[in-house]
């Protein structure tokens, strides 16, 4: 029986993995995992992993690998998943993508891709510092390249917009720097597996997603 797929969206914090990943799982009709999203779930909800995950995350580190591993095997471990599915911010350390690749042969699926986004860092600050996000559904804005129509409200569902509590300059600094030291390492783990597909994220979303749907063969 022919294994299901699974695609990686990997790359700097703001490059657009979340923006692409929401609009690749409905056009695979696969689920999305988003870890930092699980994270933050679980920091709200005050859970045994949100409570040690606060802090990493209001700083920009990175949680421990183990924490991060248990929750990317839990969710990707449900039915939902069963026919495949995109994940983007895991895994983010080698340590991890060795995991993940012993989690994947175990549970059965085929790493088909991994879409690397890249942009430069002047970009990520802007990106970031103009992000919103829907408390309610999660929707994703920008001030300046993806208004909502009405200030603070959610177009999708009319939900409170907020921004992230590590989207200042100060602690989206750290998190490029974190990146450049600890998940870079990554391209070249998975150059040598030739699953890598070099994407570059200055550009509109609708191109970036025509790439991005290229590269899947979709
Ligand atoms: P996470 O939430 O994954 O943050 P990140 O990697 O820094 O990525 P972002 O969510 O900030 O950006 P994105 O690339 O998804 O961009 P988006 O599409 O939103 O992780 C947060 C924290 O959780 C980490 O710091 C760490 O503490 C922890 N964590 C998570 N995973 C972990 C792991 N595996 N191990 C350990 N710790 C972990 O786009 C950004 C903005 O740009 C939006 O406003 C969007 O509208 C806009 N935009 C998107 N595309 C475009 C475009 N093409 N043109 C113009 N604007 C665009």
């Amino acid at each position: 029986m022919r294994k299901a797929d699974v695609f990686v969206f990997a790359g700097p914090p703001g490059s657009g993995k979340g923006t692409q990943a929401k609009l690749l799982a409905p056009k695979l009709k696969v689920p999305h995992i988003s870890l930092g999203d699980l994270l933050r779930e679980a920091v709200r909800n005050r859970s045994k992993v949100g409570e040690i995950a606060k802090s990493y995350l209001d700083a920009g580190k990175l949680v421990p690998d183990k924490v991060a591993i248990d929750v990317a095997e839990e969710a990707v471990s449900k039915k939902e998943c069963r026919n495949g599915f995109v994940i983007d911010g895991f895994p983010r350390t080698l340590e991890q993508a060795v995991l993940f690749d012993g989690l994947l042969n175990k549970l059965g699926f085929n790493l088909r891709k991994v879409l690397y986004i890249d942009i430069p860092l002047e970009e990520i600050l802007k990106r970031l510092t103009g992000r919103r996000s829907c408390r309610k559904c999660g929707a994703v804005y920008h001030l300046t390249f993806n208004p909502p129509k009405k200030d603070g409200i959610c177009d999708a569902c009319g939900g409170e917009l907020y921004q992230r509590r590590d989207d200042t300059d100060e602690v989206i600094k750290v998190r490029y720097e974190v990146y450049r030291d600890q998940t870079s390492p990554l391209i070249d783990h998975y150059k040598k597996t030739g699953k890598l597909v070099y994407i570059n994220g200055v550009r509109d979303v609708s191109e970036v997603f025509k790439e991005v749907s290229k590269a899947v063969g979709s």
